[in-house]
């Protein structure tokens, strides 16, 4: 095991933004270590807790911590459907943090409000992961991104795609700023109204990484190393007509990579695939979404080792 005293122990795993690109480099060689010699790490964390409170679906983020967890041979508590809780009582978000945050050791909260994990981090007594903050950010998500795509193709001198809505997607905001801190140029493909918020094209601008922006993947497949493929949020649309105009706009399919595709492409996605992902392209030798689930808890298992010392 490399040395690793001392990067994640006792911090908050907010926003991408919080951490350097050694410190990401160095989670991402942790992440490796583990994946080589998966067994001897249960026990690790023996004794310890982690608490998952989501107030938004979730099936990977949530079930990648538990598997995470239980082989570093630490435990969870699951608050559950909220319906089931306190909240449903009228209990403040601030008081079911508090209160929460006495019976772990660690906390994953994922909730519809952007900046609701910085907010728990200010009032709990025990780290936040935040497991995706409305439209704001899903940084576990984009570790693993980087990983897989680290893993199965290359980081330095990639050219990535982004598809998808990167208007409202978290996981393409914190992607995004982790490429950038690597200096990869990027490529944005999304229908016009779902295009990446300015604030963040505006901080590319200020750290001089250059990204094209168009409108149809077609156009530019050939040109990709990597493409990262996402869905539209549905329920983040404020006006549910504005939805419908563009469902249904892109489509990755096996003959489009077999006729475009660079000989080495590999398609990411974060899932889950509302129809972006033609299901024929799941054999082919381009897919790695599902390897990509698969190496989201080994990066979780060094998230979580590194942030309670487990393995100091
Ligand atoms: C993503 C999310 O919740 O932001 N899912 C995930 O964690 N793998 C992507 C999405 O829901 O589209």
């Amino acid at each position: 095991m490399v040395a690793i005293r001392g990067t994640l122990k006792g911090r908050d795993v907010i926003s991408i933004n919080d951490f350097s690109r050694e410190e990401i480099d160095h989670i991402l060689k942790v992440s490796d270590c583990i994946e080589k010699d998966l067994d001897s790490k249960f026990g690790l964390l023996s004794g310890k807790i982690l608490s998952i409170l989501f107030f938004e679906p979730s099936t990977r983020t949530r079930m990648s911590f538990e598997s995470a967890m239980y082989k570093l041979g630490g435990r969870c508590i699951n608050m559950g459907p909220t319906e089931l809780t306190s909240v449903k009582k009228g209990e403040t978000f601030s008081d079911t943090i508090k209160v929460i945050s006495k019976y772990a050791d660690v906390m994953v909260l994922r909730h519809p409000s952007d900046g609701a994990a910085r907010y728990a981090s200010e009032i709990s007594d025990v780290p936040i992961i935040n497991g995706g903050d409305g439209t704001g950010q899903h940084p576990t998500q984009t570790l693993l991104d980087l990983y897989t795509i680290k893993k199965e193709s290359k980081l330095e001198g990639a050219n990535i795609g982004i598809l998808g809505d990167l208007k409202y997607g978290r996981t393409v905001h914190s992607l995004v700023y982790a490429l950038s801190m690597y200096g990869i140029d990027m490529t944005f493909i999304s229908p016009p109204n779902l295009s990446l918020p300015e604030e963040i094209k505006e901080d590319l601008d200020d750290k001089k990484i250059s990204y094209e922006e168009c409108e149809r993947i077609e156009d530019v497949i050939g040109d990709l190393d990597v493409l990262y493929v996402t869905r539209i949020q549905r329920e983040r649309f404020p006006d549910i007509m504005e939805y419908k105009k563009v469902s249904g706009s892109y489509k990755i399919t096996k003959d489009m990579l077999e006729e475009g595709g660079k000989e080495n492409l590999i398609i990411l996605h974060p899932l889950p695939r509302i129809g972006e992902i033609d299901p024929d392209v799941d054999d082919t030798k381009y897919a790695r979404y599902f390897l990509q689930t698969k190496y989201g808890v080994v990066v979780r298992m060094a998230i979580l080792g590194l942030m309670l010392g487990g393995f100091e």
